[in-house]
């Protein structure tokens, strides 16, 4: 029997929708056939190099036409609730950028709908792309398999530095309610939650807002202007109370804590994800700047770096659609995902282990704490999961 095809249509091209363009060019059973954008459609695919026989600059159109199967949103976050749900409405499988939405409210509405939606056969996904990357899968592993002892402490740190400057700006990013914790913490916290397999009952945070003022371009940019050579007279000052910096403190049942730090402040830092398990006995630590490299600690032997690569088939056949000995990056970490994700959808079974809504729920129920915390001078409060498990 011939394997089912999927025609897939990206919503949102910014950064992150070219790069879903790419990835699912991975993908066997996926056809690329619309993207959808309501400012100069045309002008963002053609620099992207996109080729597919629909151009929408309206998401609705995306989603009344029968033909399309599955969407990937791409939109800036307060987008995401209301083209998902009506995707699901329409019968079309989704994957969802993170934040899934930037409140618990909106992703249990969008969890649920997702609930009611699988038993038709239709599957959904947060792009929490980390996780696809094999290291990151291999850490689950060593927990899940004790080679670490019980877990102590977890440590994600996510640093850039794409914000660091008065004239860094971005509306969808600065302007909301958080930034550097909503944008790149949500990353760390899930790999913490996806490696542990736990989920926090407690946090402290302390967010921070070092550039106060911004300067906001008083016209939008060319995709060529560089905002640093442009007279001041050509911005706004605008004032910032989104978080720059965020640190953020988690606990566990089971006498288990993770520290969880976000900036885009930090000069040199470009996308410097890290993440670290200590546990009674043994230690895992993985950067994914040295994608195909962790070092495995150990008190009683010699620490080992490990090699991607050498690790064996065995332990990795299933976590990866490239053949070991081939590095893997930013993009093909993503494919990975996309792949089990089409898979499941064409088998009826899920394969593999790819990002859930639920996942995506549970980042928002701890970003509502954050906040209350911080509004609070960062006092310990608890996290609610809004009786979702
Ligand atoms: N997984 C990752 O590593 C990763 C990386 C970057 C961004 N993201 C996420 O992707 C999303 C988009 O981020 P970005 O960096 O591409 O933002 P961006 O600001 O670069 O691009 C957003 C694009 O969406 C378009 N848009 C706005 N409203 C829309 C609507 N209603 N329908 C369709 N398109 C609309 C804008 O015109 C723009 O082209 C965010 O949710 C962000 O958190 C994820």
């Amino acid at each position: 029997m011939a394997e089912k095809r999927f025609r897939t249509a990206i919503i949102g091209l910014g950064f992150i929708g070219p790069e879903h363009y790419r990835n699912l060019g991975l993908i066997d059973n996926v056809d690329r056939v619309a993207v959808c954008d309501p400012e100069n459609v045309e002008a963002k695919a053609a620099k992207a190099k996109i080729h597919v026989p629909h151009l929408y600059s309206d998401w609705r159109a995306v989603i009344d036409n029968k033909n399309i199967d599955a969407v990937h949103v791409c939109a800036p976050n307060d987008n995401h609730k209301e083209i998902v749900l009506a995707a699901l409405d329409a019968g079309k499988h989704v994957i969802c950028e993170k934040p899934l939405a930037s409140s618990a409210a909106d992703t249990k509405e969008m969890v649920l709908a997702a609930q009611k939606a699988e038993p038709k056969g239709i599957r959904t996904m947060v792009n929490f792309n980390y996780t696809g990357h094999q290291l990151a899968r291999y850490a689950k592993y060593l927990v899940q398999t004790g080679q670490l002892g019980k877990l102590r402490v977890a440590l994600a740190s996510y640093f850039q530095d794409w914000l660091q400057h008065q004239r860094d700006f971005s509306p969808s990013r600065c302007m909301g309610e958080s930034c550097a914790w909503e944008d790149i913490g949500s990353h760390g916290t899930d790999m913490v939650l996806y490696v542990s397999g736990q989920r926090p009952t407690e946090l402290m945070a302390d967010l921070v807002t070092y550039n106060k003022v911004r300067d906001k371009p008083k016209r939008p940019l060319l995709a060529f202007e560089d905002p640093h050579k442009l007279p001041p007279e050509e911005f706004d000052q605008v004032d910032i109370t989104t978080d720059d910096y965020a640190h953020v403190i988690m606990l566990f049942d089971n006498d288990f804590r993770a520290n969880v730090t976000a900036t885009q402040v930090y000069a040199g830092k470009k996308n410097d994800l890290t993440a670290q398990f200590i546990g009674a006995t043994d230690s895992y630590a993985w950067d994914q700047t040295r994608p195909d490299e962790a070092l495995f600690g150990h008190r009683f032997k010699p620490n080992e770096a490990l090699d991607r690569g050498t690790l064996s088939v065995e332990q990795l056949a299933a976590l990866s659609i490239i053949p070991p000995k081939h590095p893997i990056g930013y993009g093909k970490a993503t494919a990975n995902q996309f792949a089990e994700f089409y898979e499941s959808a064409a088998s009826g079974k899920t394969i593999g282990d790819y990002p859930t809504f639920m996942r995506g729920h549970n980042v928002a129920c701890i970003t509502d704490a954050v906040l209350c915390s911080k509004r609070q001078g960062g006092i310990k409060v608890p996290v609610s999961y809004l009786g979702l498990s």
